[in-house]
């Protein structure tokens, strides 16, 4: 199955890609941490990217879509998998169409802004293997030491709250057209984003299938 998720930043996109990853056993493909492992390791694009990530604004189609079509075609990918944080803008989706990419369905995670930056002020991300936390709805066991790799977690540096109305401005005007436009496909879901992550996954779970 391929799957999309959409969702403004910060409704949970990554948290529930993670539970269908799991669930399914397909790949979660997030343009956001390859991007912020290309700045880490200062590859060109992480280079190029930097700027635009760091300030709230998107990279350039370009380059995203350079990243997304080699990660696509890696072996593990070949079975299905979940796209996100891409198609972010409607030439990014027309890029997918014209790669021949076949797109089972497309979830929204719907969260209002006002909830958005209230949660995005408690996310902690770990800095060596990218792994989300939340302060009170996802805690890791030990405060500040990510449960998977033992590495440090640190707020990520577009979590500021000035960013964060960014890129949420980012992303009503440039990525909620995409919701017509996969309506128009009749692939469109959307699901509330709930309070609780359990909740949420529950109505994801069912969505894809998985009760
Ligand atoms: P990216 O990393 O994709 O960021 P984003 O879309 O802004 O999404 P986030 O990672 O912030 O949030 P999320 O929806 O995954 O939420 P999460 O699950 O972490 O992209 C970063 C940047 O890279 C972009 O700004 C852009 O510059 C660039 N970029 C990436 N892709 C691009 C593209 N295709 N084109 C151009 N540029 C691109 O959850 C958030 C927090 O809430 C967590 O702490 C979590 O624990 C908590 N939480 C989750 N669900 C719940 C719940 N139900 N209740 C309570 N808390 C919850």
């Amino acid at each position: 199955m391929n799957l999309i998720l959409l969702g403004a930043p910060g409704a949970g996109k990554g948290t529930q890609a993670e539970v269908i990853s799991n669930a399914l056993n397909i790949p979660q493909i997030s343009t956001g941490n390859m991007l912020r492992e290309a700045v880490k390791n200062g590859t060109e694009y992480g280079l190029k990217a930097k700027e635009a990530m760091d300030s709230g604004a998107l990279v350039s189609d370009e380059i995203v879509i350079g990243i997304l079509k080699d990660r696509i075609a890696q072996d593990d990918a070949k079975n299905g998998f979940i796209l996100d944080g891409f198609p972010r803008t409607v030439p990014q989706a027309e890029a997918l169409d014209s790669m021949g990419v076949k797109i089972d369905k497309v979830l929204e995670i719907y969260v209002p802004d006002e909830t958005i930056k209230q949660r995005v002020s408690g996310r902690r991300v770990c800095l060596d293997c990218g792994a989300t936390y939340h302060i009170n709805f996802k805690p890791s066991k030990v405060e500040g030491i990510c449960d998977k790799c033992g590495a440090k977690t640190v707020i990520r540096k577009d979590d500021m709250p000035e960013t964060v109305i960014d890129r949420l401005n980012t992303y009503h005007e440039k990525t909620a057209p995409l919701k017509d436009y996969y309506s128009k496909q009749n692939k469109l879901e959307t699901i509330v984003g709930q309070e609780e992550v359990a909740e949420t996954s529950k109505l994801t779970l069912k969505a894809v299938g998985v009760n």
